[in-house]
């Protein structure tokens, strides 16, 4: 088998190889080749696709039980480096050969893969329904857990008839190369409102029917979706909260963090300022904590009261809390009843956290620390402990 690299574009529409969606994929095609890249296209209307009939044995299950081709066209999207989906408006979406294809994917929808493989859209029409379906069919890229680099649309009034053909050529041009460079670069773009409320919704859907959804169930726990969603599409989502402290401190963390390249919301951990400035005088977590009070800025709690539960593991095995009122901070031992916010964490995050070798919101962002409880308490911790 070759080992050269592939670009995979299933192609929705029935004009196998003749049509307008063909033509698009073909102005791509020179230009991938150009950069080492094989591209395969795949012609839905060429394989024998059944209709999904919903009996949810692939959320149950993990996979489809229907005998046909579909296995063979998913296979190869799985096999490529990078993917396009393809498909002309019929009736303002996409054809029903590209449909089939997508209902039988529905695991898809449920299981995120995170392969994270570019992707683009590419879709014609004669005159309208171009740009929603290419909307779409990002958005699908998405879920497959790819992601899009761009979409190529475009209007014929006639087979081959393109209007503004050489700018259409351009733009596929443009299009291939960069999603060359995204594969090649490893890129990856932050996660967006659509993403975070999709995920956010179908952790609630599963969790909620784990029962009949097992194997979506498994996957998620196994991955540890459950709880650390945030790292897993790359973005944390904003603080639930609009006060305007809190969402301050956030946007204001994420520029700096921005600033000193640290923000790295997955991969590998980055690495901090070597001159970071050791907490004086402290060499375990629980003089960190203690001495937290210190460090304390009342004018940032002015109105402002809560308790943080700390539970630390690893080479310090203790719990603590913290409690804010009147303007004060209180360090007690042992736990407390109601704690607004508990951070768990090993003594090591802590300490490194705070002494500045690793950043807190990247910490938090790939599961070094779990918090329980009002997740905006933690953001509001930088301006109250001597931010
Ligand atoms: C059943 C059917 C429905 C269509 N619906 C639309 C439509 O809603 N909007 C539109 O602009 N073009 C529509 N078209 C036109 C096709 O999108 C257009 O001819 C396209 O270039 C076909 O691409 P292809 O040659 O790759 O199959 C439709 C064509 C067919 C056959």
């Amino acid at each position: 088998m070759s080992d050269q690299k592939k670009v995979v574009a299933i192609n929705g529409s029935p004009h196998a190889g003749l049509g307008n969606t063909s033509q698009m994929i073909a102005m791509l095609r020179p230009h991938l080749e150009k950069e080492g890249f094989k591209l395969e296209e795949l012609f839905l209307s060429q394989y024998k696709i059944n209709y999904c009939i919903g009996c949810g044995v692939c959320i149950e299950k993990g996979a489809c039980w229907i005998a046909d081709d579909y296995k063979t066209v998913s296979k190869r999207l799985l096999e490529a480096e990078a993917i396009i989906l393809a498909s002309p408006v019929y009736f303002l979406s996409v054809t029903g050969q590209m449909k089939t294809f997508l209902d039988r994917s529905l695991t898809y929808g449920h299981k995120p893969r995170g392969t994270w493989k570019p992707g683009l859209a590419v879709s014609v029409s004669s005159g309208a329904g171009e740009t929603s379906v290419a909307e779409y069919l990002k958005y699908v890229l998405r879920i497959f857990g790819a992601f899009p680099v761009g979409a190529l649309t475009s209007i014929a009034v006639g087979p081959g008839e393109f209007v503004g053909k050489e700018a259409v050529a351009d733009r596929a041009a443009d299009l291939a190369r960069d999603l060359i460079r995204a594969y090649k670069k490893g890129r990856r773009y932050p996660a967006t409102d659509l993403d975070l409320r999709f995920w956010r919704f179908m952790s609630y859907l599963i969790s909620e029917h784990r029962e009949l959804m097992k194997s979506d169930h498994d996957h998620w726990q196994r991955l540890g979706l459950y709880d650390h969603f945030e790292a897993y599409v790359g973005q944390a989502a904003a603080p639930p909260s609009m006060e305007p402290g809190v969402r301050e401190a956030w946007i204001e963390e994420l520029i700096q963090e921005q600033k000193e390249g640290t923000f790295v919301p997955s991969g590998p951990e980055p690495k901090m300022k070597a001159d970071a400035a050791a907490v004086p005088g402290v060499t375990t977590a629980l003089e960190l904590l203690q001495s937290m009070p210190q460090s304390f800025n009342p004018k940032a709690a002015e109105g402002f009261k809560a308790v943080y539960q700390f539970e630390v593991s690893g080479d310090e095995e203790f719990t603590a809390h913290i409690r804010i009122a009147d303007q004060e901070a209180s360090f007690h031992e042992g736990s407390t009843e109601n704690p607004d916010v508990v951070i768990k964490t090993t003594a090591k995050v802590w300490l490194d956290i705070a002494r500045g070798e690793i950043s807190g919101r990247w910490a938090f962002m790939t599961r070094k620390y779990i918090v329980k409880g009002d997740l905006t308490l933690l953001m509001k911790l930088r301006s109250l402990f001597g931010g």
